[in-house]
């Protein structure tokens, strides 16, 4: 069977950060450490006002292009994951293909393009739909690409405002992969839910508390209906797990579920018993609310133990590096957190060919979705290209008022003119308006 999977992936942060703890908690009057360590957040990235969508988008895709020597006629498909559009028919694809065949000889005028949304797991179900597109010999020996490009922002003051970010990330789908191949096995948590949603508006309205706790039960789900067609995931099966990650703290809450989930009845729950007794079981309860306290007792002492805690450190905390001072990038994050854990192994000379990742991707409404991937041989020199760290060292260091100034910058409701704060190099950057209402780019050399 052909294998198919990431060949190749490509990151562009927004070109601003905002300093949670230095920034944003004074201006709060909140202690710095309810963003560092509860949510995890060391900063957010933000577009400068040159940038946007498709901006990053662009800017990423050129990356993967140039690094793998691709011409428009390498590609059949072309697919954006986002759920910061500007436009309610026109897809993000055309204006990335358009900035694109400003830059490269030939055009992608035979390529298909689209826009997928379902919030933040619109990015791996294009990598879905790319993928069935080459197993079912559609794509003429071509290859997709598929950008997640997102500009996350809050209304001022909503709880969500701490976790904002905004970056892209392009990949590179191709049969032999030298990244990641997929397998085919795949696990569905879905129902209408509304824990966040954009109503034909730019900021989300949300409901925070009730979103964390739909990203659980709707990852629980898809994590038995992947055990059901995969079999019994194992603790040692997988090098890493990269989830959506909206925030670190988000996927520390997830890491310990899936942990309790796949240790039940196996060797490493007896290991616990004895400091923390065997998991609670729904029979030995009378009701609902004292299993559920059970359970959280559980939990609270399970993340303590230095059984789970080897565990996470090994496979779920190199996942967050990258977020942790970029924030949340909505279609890319899950996708983020996948760079980041091989990006731990390569700088910690792990080889991890061979090895698995578990990969679960999330978007509120909601859905999450579980599935496997194989690490392929020419991993770390695919890593090895990427500039994450230069990238976000270079960003520009916002104070206060200028934060204010690029959140309204960025509101569509507002019309503000704002100078730009860093110089553009070699990238594509917006620079007005056509006669149709619609955003203009050109590449800056
Ligand atoms: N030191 C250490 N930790 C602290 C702290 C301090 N001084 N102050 C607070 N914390 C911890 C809290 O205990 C909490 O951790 P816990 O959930 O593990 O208990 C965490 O920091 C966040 O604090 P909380 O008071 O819950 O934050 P909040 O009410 O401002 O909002 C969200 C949190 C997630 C609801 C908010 O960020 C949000 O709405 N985000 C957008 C939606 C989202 O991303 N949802 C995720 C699913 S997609």
């Amino acid at each position: 069977m052909t294998s198919v999977g990431i060949d190749a992936v490509e990151l562009w942060t927004g070109n601003l950060k905002l300093d949670l703890a230095e920034t944003f908690a004074p201006e709060k009057g909140d202690d710095p450490e309810k963003y560092t360590k509860g949510l995890g957040l060391r900063a957010s990235s933000f577009p400068d006002s040159y940038e946007d969508i498709v901006t990053m988008g662009a800017n990423a895709a050129k990356r993967l292009m140039d690094r793998k020597g691709l011409e428009p006629d390498d590609i059949g498909r072309i697919d954006v994951a986002t759920e910061s559009s500007f436009d309610n028919s026109k897809p993000i694809s055309t204006y990335i293909a358009g900035c694109l065949e400003q830059v490269y000889e030939g055009d992608f005028h035979h390529a298909n393009k689209g826009e997928r949304k379902f919030a933040c797991i619109a990015g791996t179900q294009s990598i879905d739909d790319a993928y069935n597109w080459i197993r079912a010999g559609r794509n003429r020996g071509r290859k997709a690409i598929v950008v997640a490009t997102d500009t996350a922002l809050y209304e001022r003051g909503d709880a969500g405002e701490a976790t904002q970010g905004a970056g892209a990330v392009a990949l590179l789908i191709d049969e032999d992969p030298d990244l990641v191949e997929l397998t085919m096995e795949q696990g569905y948590g879905s129902a209408d839910e509304t824990d966040f949603l954009k109503p034909n508006q730019q900021f989300p309205s949300v409901d925070g508390k009730r979103s964390v706790q739909v990203y659980l039960a709707r990852m629980r789900e898809a994590l038995e209906d992947y055990e059901s067609v995969a079999g019994d995931v194992h603790l040692e099966d997988f090098a890493y797990a990269p989830f959506h990650t909206p925030f670190p703290g988000m996927v520390r809450k997830a890491a310990a579920l899936a942990y309790r989930h796949v240790t039940r009845d196996t060797e490493h729950e007896e290991a616990l018993a004895e400091e923390i007794g065997r998991q609670p079981r729904r029979e030995s309860f009378d009701d609902d609310a004292e299993y559920e306290e059970a359970v959280r007792e559980y939990m609270s002492a399970l993340k303590d133990t230095d059984q789970y805690r080897e565990w996470y450190d090994a496979t779920v905390d190199p996942t967050l590096s990258i977020s942790r001072d970029v924030g949340n990038w909505y279609t890319a994050s899950v996708h983020v957190a996948r760079i980041a854990a091989l990006k731990y192994a390569y700088e910690n000379d792990r080889d991890v060919t061979g090895e698995s990742l578990l990969v679960a991707s999330y978007g509120s409404g909601a859905q999450a979705e579980i599935h496997g991937e194989t690490v392929q041989d020419g991993w770390h020199e695919e890593i090895a290209e990427l500039n994450v760290d230069e990238q976000v060292a270079a960003r520009y260091d916002l104070s206060w008022a200028e934060y204010e100034e690029v959140h309204d910058r960025h509101n569509h409701d507002m019309d503000k003119e704002l100078e730009e704060f860093t110089t553009p190099n070699e990238e594509f950057v917006f620079d007005g308006w056509g006669r149709m209402g619609e955003r203009k780019y050109t590449y800056v050399e």
